[in-house]
């Protein structure tokens, strides 16, 4: 199925009442459409084929994938081997785990399984939006005056319940009147900044700059940047920060440059059970995501990839991390 281009930006994951139903991510700006996915498997491979991404997006839609499981069987042993399946898809964005141990954990107590799933999914859901303008008011409060940005990935409502973690912070930056520059940076090989966050500010009427991943030191040098804003898919006790891989380059030359750094992510982002990343394995994805370009192969045959995901940013370089909850600054335990 698909739709035209609405005004503001469409929802990454609805519950149809059948089907999870997917905005396909893996072809935006170009092309609006939908996945429908009806079953745990077809949820977990549309997770992980990044179809729908962004560590509070994936963490609903795994949570509309419980509800799938909990329509199809009342057996708590089959939503626990669901529950497996999904976190299996994409395993160091930490609140994935943390929606589908939330919901098996409730389901100790429910009596209509099917139902009270579905409920706990949009509670889930929900939660996410009020997070996501809860902290875009604390962020916006520790920063003074017209504000220049540099933001890294995609963290805007495509990659959560709606507004954004440090998109959102943009957005509200913006409504207050005190947004200057905003720099993007493409974020290789998904190009979620390039294709995905400058769609979704040009829909608020908001113009990004986009510069490739290694301008970022120079746009730095310039003067052009006041506070670098990032997302996190897992925050650790200590406050280590797991965010797309690019974002430590980003707080070393933030700090390198004496500006700001500052994580955006809701408490389902932090994993307390976790005193530092050291000990967090982080997911790396196929060569084919680095060594072709849009399905065209560019680099030679056989040539060795290392491709994570993900990296980890020590805490000693980040000043702020903003929950809904407040402000953090780290060591934040
Ligand atoms: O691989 P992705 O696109 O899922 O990575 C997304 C990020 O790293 C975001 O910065 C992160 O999920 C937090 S923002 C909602």
């Amino acid at each position: 199925m698909s739709q035209s281009i609405s005004k503001g930006c469409p929802s990454p994951v609805a519950w149809t009442g059948r089907t999870v139903r997917l905005l396909d991510q893996r072809w935006l700006p170009g092309r609006e459409c939908y996945v429908d996915c009806d079953s745990v498997d077809a949820v977990a491979d549309a997770i992980q084929s990044m179809v729908v991404r962004g560590a509070p997006a994936i963490g609903v839609t795994a949570a509309y994938g419980l509800a799938l499981a909990a329509r199809d069987s009342d057996d708590l042993e089959a939503l626990a081997q669901a529950g497996r399946r999904l976190k299996s898809a994409r395993p160091t964005a930490v609140n994935l785990g943390w929606a589908v141990d939330r919901i098996l954990l409730r389901c100790r107590d429910l009596q209509q399984l099917a139902d009270d799933v579905l409920v706990e999914a949009r509670a889930i859901e929900s939660e996410d939006l009020r997070a996501n303008h809860a902290m875009a008011r604390h962020a916006a409060e520790c920063l003074q005056g017209t504000v220049n940005v540099y933001t890294h990935c995609n963290t805007g409502s495509l990659a959560t319940a709606g507004f954004g973690t440090a998109l959102g912070v943009v957005r509200q930056l913006h409504a207050e009147g005190r947004l200057g520059q905003v720099f993007v940076g493409e974020t290789r090989p998904w190009l979620q900044g390039a294709r995905l966050t400058a769609w979704e500010l040009a829909m608020d009427g908001i113009e990004p700059t986009l510069v490739v991943d290694s301008a970022a030191a120079s746009v730095m040098r310039s003067g052009a940047v006041d506070v670098v804003i990032t997302g996190a898919d897992r925050v650790t006790a200590d406050g280590d920060v797991l965010n797309k891989i690019g974002t430590y380059s980003l707080a070393v030359l933030a700090r390198h440059h004496g500006l700001r750094m500052m994580v955006v992510a809701p408490t389902s982002t932090v994993d307390l059970d976790t005193t530092s990343a050291s000990e967090i394995e982080i997911e790396q994805r196929p060569a084919e995501e680095v060594a072709a370009w849009n399905g065209q192969r560019v680099a030679p045959q056989g040539i060795t990839v290392y491709n994570p995901v993900f990296d980890a940013t020590p805490y000693a370089l980040v000043d702020w991390i903003v929950t809904e909850q407040g402000v953090f600054r780290p060591p934040a335990a």
